[in-house]
């Protein structure tokens, strides 16, 4: 297994300029051991295919549960894999708050991500409140189990996310000892469907990641890398994520 993903969700931001400026400035080799995933809006996936050095893997953001049809405005699972594309993030917080995606519907849409061979990228996280009612766990069991069972950790790849809502877009990171424990609970919830199988499912986490922070977040047993919303818009900082990520996989 890869030990490192530094992973980019843009989120509804970039341009055909933006891309071309963010990758001209990519100055870190990109290898094999550290994986690189960008996740534009879907206009852009070809203009990133276009620009991005060797190496560089792209991800959706979303995808319709349908595989195709007369659903207006919506993108399907093989419409992605016809661009080559290999990743798309399923049930980002922001999708399960403004366009009320449920458990259920995330179950689908990962379900038809990997019938088409897509790899999703399963995010999942606690909001402030229940952090403090002391929910997280609980929660975050919820979400993985609504989605995964031993069929789909046997046979498909994926990687989860880890985001807690009050870290994402605030500045307010969660201490590299709270991320820890809460993968290392995810960890153990795919040991219960799976002991073996469990061992190849990176975990990466999301919430203000920086170059101020990556160290100390990757440095932790159970931390495979980061989902990083703000600091990958700009192309400096996310160059010095992925070169500590590359420093700490050499040691
Ligand atoms: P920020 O890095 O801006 O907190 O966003 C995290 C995120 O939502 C990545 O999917």
């Amino acid at each position: 297994m890869n030990k490192y993903f530094i992973s980019a969700n843009w989120k509804m931001n970039g341009s055909k300029e933006f891309t071309r400026t963010f990758f001209a400035s990519m100055n870190e080799d990109i290898d094999e051991d550290v994986k690189i995933i960008i996740c534009p809006a879907d206009c852009y996936l070809n203009t990133v295919d276009a620009m991005a050095p060797k190496n560089v893997i792209r991800g959706a953001q979303n995808i319709s549960f349908n595989t195709d049809g007369a659903y207006t405005g919506e993108v399907s699972a093989s419409m992605l894999k016809d661009l080559n594309v290999e990743y798309v993030i399923i049930g980002h917080s922001e999708r399960r708050d403004y366009h009320v995606e449920t458990n259920e519907i995330i179950r689908k849409k990962f379900n038809t991500a990997v019938s088409a061979n897509l790899k999703p990228i399963l995010c999942v996280g606690e909001s402030l409140d229940q952090r403090q009612k002391e929910e997280t766990f609980n929660h975050i069991e919820n979400q993985i189990l609504s989605v995964i069972n031993k069929e789909i950790l046997s046979n498909h790849p994926f990687l989860i996310a880890y985001e807690p809502i009050w870290a994402i877009g605030t500045g307010e990171t969660a201490t590299p000892e709270i991320a820890n424990e809460v993968h290392s609970f995810i960890h153990g919830t795919l040991d219960k469907i799976d002991s073996i199988q469990s061992k190849k499912i990176a975990i990466i986490y999301g919430g203000s990641v920086n170059s101020n922070n990556a160290y100390d977040l990757f440095k932790m047993s159970h931390i495979n890398g980061a989902l990083i919303g703000g600091s990958s818009l700009d192309a400096n900082e996310f160059n010095k994520i992925y070169k500590i990520a590359k420093e700490i996989n050499n040691e």
